[in-house]
């Protein structure tokens, strides 16, 4: 395994993983492939463009014939490449059920046809639905709640079907929230940071006592990577921090490390369908000898220092108004 085809390369945890990628394996190449919808950003891979083992196209994981004229000249997929907001699903589900299902299908087909090595699918805790005590094991069924996980299990259960009838070899990891640097600032934890930075409200959905399991980004990626090299194939891997937090808990730590008030916290609607708690067992990679080394209150605190560190990126995203501000005022303003 020399060439590595990584979808979606050009967002939050696809670039992580470029970055981890290229300073772990000094001989492979790395061929990003990414549609670069809002949520791509060439900023996020600016540091490795040089880089004599990297190279980027842009193209849509939908489209069959950009498809099959990358993956013919690799030798390992790893799909990161999604829409992956929830309340954005909630708005229109058309997008994430033609790149979550039908981009998933496109990259298998040229899988199968191309012989690959190794295909693996990044998946979400959240296909497996709420859970409040305990924790999903990867045989539990899938109960998606929103239309986002709804088209991810779908992925998933589209991989699982080619390995069973092409015998594709195929892998899928299913990680619990991650937060880190370079995440789009819609998601709980950068939105909220950069909107502290802002003196902005804060809008905390409902009652703030639903629970996430929080993964630091580069934990995520040294899994993905174990399960790359070390999986076995057929197989789905639980991935996940061991960092249980209410987000009024997340809500308070972000203000306190940035020394802000809590009168900043606005109490807004909740999400429809919301899911009250997501936990995942991982005993399964900790047997491959993965397990998360940044604790959450280290993380946050390297995470709130890096986006207090490059104002430049975040503003630059949230000042987009079709992107940013359209859906902002979409999602927050009925509340
Ligand atoms: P992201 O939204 O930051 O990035 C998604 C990337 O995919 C963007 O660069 C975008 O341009 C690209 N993309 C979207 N549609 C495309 C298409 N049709 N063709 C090609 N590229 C396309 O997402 P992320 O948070 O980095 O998540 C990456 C993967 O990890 C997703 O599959 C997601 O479901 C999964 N995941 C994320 C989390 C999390 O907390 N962020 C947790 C578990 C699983
Ligand atoms: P999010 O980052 O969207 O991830 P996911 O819904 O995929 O877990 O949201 C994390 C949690 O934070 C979730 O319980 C919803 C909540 N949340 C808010 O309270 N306010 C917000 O503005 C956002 C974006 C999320």
């Amino acid at each position: 395994m020399q060439k590595i085809l990584i979808t979606g390369g050009a967002g939050f945890i696809g670039s992580n993983f470029v970055r981890h990628m290229l300073n772990e394996y000094k001989s492979y190449r790395l061929i990003v492939l990414d549609a670069l919808t809002y949520a791509g950003n060439l900023e996020n891979l600016a540091d490795v463009w040089q880089h004599p083992n990297f190279i980027f196209y842009k193209g849509n994981i939908g489209d069959p014939d950009c498809v099959a004229n990358v993956v013919q000249n690799v030798d390992a997929i790893v799909n990161f490449a999604a829409e992956t907001h929830v309340d954005r699903s909630i708005h229109g589900a058309g997008n994430f059920v033609q790149t979550d299902v039908y981009g998933t299908f496109t990259l298998l087909e040229a899988a199968k046809k191309y012989k690959i090595e190794r295909y693996l699918q990044i998946s979400t805790d959240e296909v497996y639905g709420s859970i409040l005590e305990g924790a999903f094991q990867e045989t539990d069924p899938l109960r998606p709640s929103s239309p986002y996980s709804a088209s991810k299990a779908s992925g998933d259960m589209l991989v699982h079907s080619y390995y069973v009838t092409y015998d594709l070899p195929v892998l899928i990891t299913r990680s619990s929230n991650n937060y880190g640097p370079y995440q789009y600032p819609e998601k709980l934890i950068p939105l909220f940071i950069t909107n502290a930075l802002e003196n902005k409200p804060l809008p905390l959905y409902g009652d703030g006592q639903n629970v996430r399991d929080w993964i630091y980004v580069e934990d995520n990626c040294k899994a993905v990577d174990y399960v790359l090299h070390h999986g076995t194939i057929g197989e789905v891997y639980n991935i996940g921090g061991g960092n249980e937090r209410t987000n009024i808990y997340i809500t308070k730590k972000i203000l306190q490390l940035l020394d802000k008030p809590e009168s900043l916290i606005t109490p807004v609607k909740d999400r429809p369908g919301h899911d009250r708690r997501y936990a995942v067992d991982c005993s399964k990679i900790q047997a491959l000898g993965w397990k998360p080394q940044v604790d959450f209150e280290e993380g946050i605190a390297k995470t709130v220092h890096w986006y207090q560190d490059h104002p430049q990126w975040w503003m630059a995203l949230k000042a987009k108004k079709a992107d940013f501000q359209a859906f902002y005022r979409k999602n927050y303003e009925s509340s």
